[in-house]
């Protein structure tokens, strides 16, 4: 006789341009999973483990000369690779649930709409990487591109990223937008313009119907 085996666990991401306030929301996110008793583990991309957050700190860095958005695209996937195969899918293979600040979603929004890489190119690496992994359930915080970049710059000394214009982030809003119009049913958009409080509420009720879905009272 088979073995019961354990449920797979949900994949969900939180993605959207610099300052929506995706690490200020994820903690929040993480409580109220916790607090319905859904085991989980909460990472980040880039990093995650110890060798992407290297390659990470090289991506963030202002002290190198310029990259090539090619290099860019290859680190992202190279950290992706790391993450993914050593800590994001034995955790969903154990049923845990793993909420991840950013994804592939992230380099399709930076790397294609801000760098104006094809889109093509990076879904050749995002299907050999993940082969058929996708997230269950993406939620995009979108705001004006002002108002995020003011948060973000908010907080201290931009990185290579944050030092980009207001052209290359309006690119990355729609480049998300774009993909969160042409697959609704994997992605919420939250209004990142509102409270801190609203934005927690409108996420927890972005997560209902994923929580029912999976046997869990939200
Ligand atoms: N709804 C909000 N209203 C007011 N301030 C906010 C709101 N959400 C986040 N902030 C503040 O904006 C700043 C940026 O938030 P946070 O670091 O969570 O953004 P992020 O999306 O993780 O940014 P990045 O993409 O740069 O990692 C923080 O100082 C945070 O306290
Ligand atoms: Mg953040």
């Amino acid at each position: 006789m088979n073995q019961p085996t354990t449920a797979r666990g949900r994949f969900i991401t939180l993605e959207g341009a610099e300052g929506v306030g995706k690490s200020t929301q994820i903690q929040a996110l993480q409580a109220f999973l916790e607090s319905r008793g859904v085991p989980l583990l909460v990472t980040r991309e880039p990093g995650g483990t110890p060798l992407a957050e290297r390659i990470r700190e090289l991506l963030l860095s202002r002290d190198h000369p310029p990259m090539h958005p090619d290099t860019e695209l290859l680190l992202m996937f190279a950290a992706r690779a790391e993450h993914l195969r050593t800590r994001i899918l034995p955790a969903l293979e154990a049923g845990t649930w793993v909420l991840c600040d950013r994804f592939t979603d992230a380099t399709y929004a930076y790397q294609g709409g801000g760098r104006g890489l094809d889109p093509a190119r990076i879904a050749v690496l995002e299907d050999w990487v993940q082969g058929p992994v996708r997230p269950d359930l993406t939620l995009l915080l979108d705001v004006d591109v002002r108002t995020g970049l003011a948060r973000a710059r908010g907080r201290g000394e931009a990185d290579r990223f944050e030092q980009e214009a207001m052209d290359f982030f309006e690119r990355v809003r729609e480049a998300y937008l774009a993909r969160a119009r042409a697959e609704p049913s994997r992605y919420r958009i939250i209004d990142a313009g509102q409270s801190l409080e609203a934005v927690t509420r409108d996420l927890q009720a972005a997560l209902v119907s994923l929580l029912q879905a999976n046997g869990v009272t939200p």
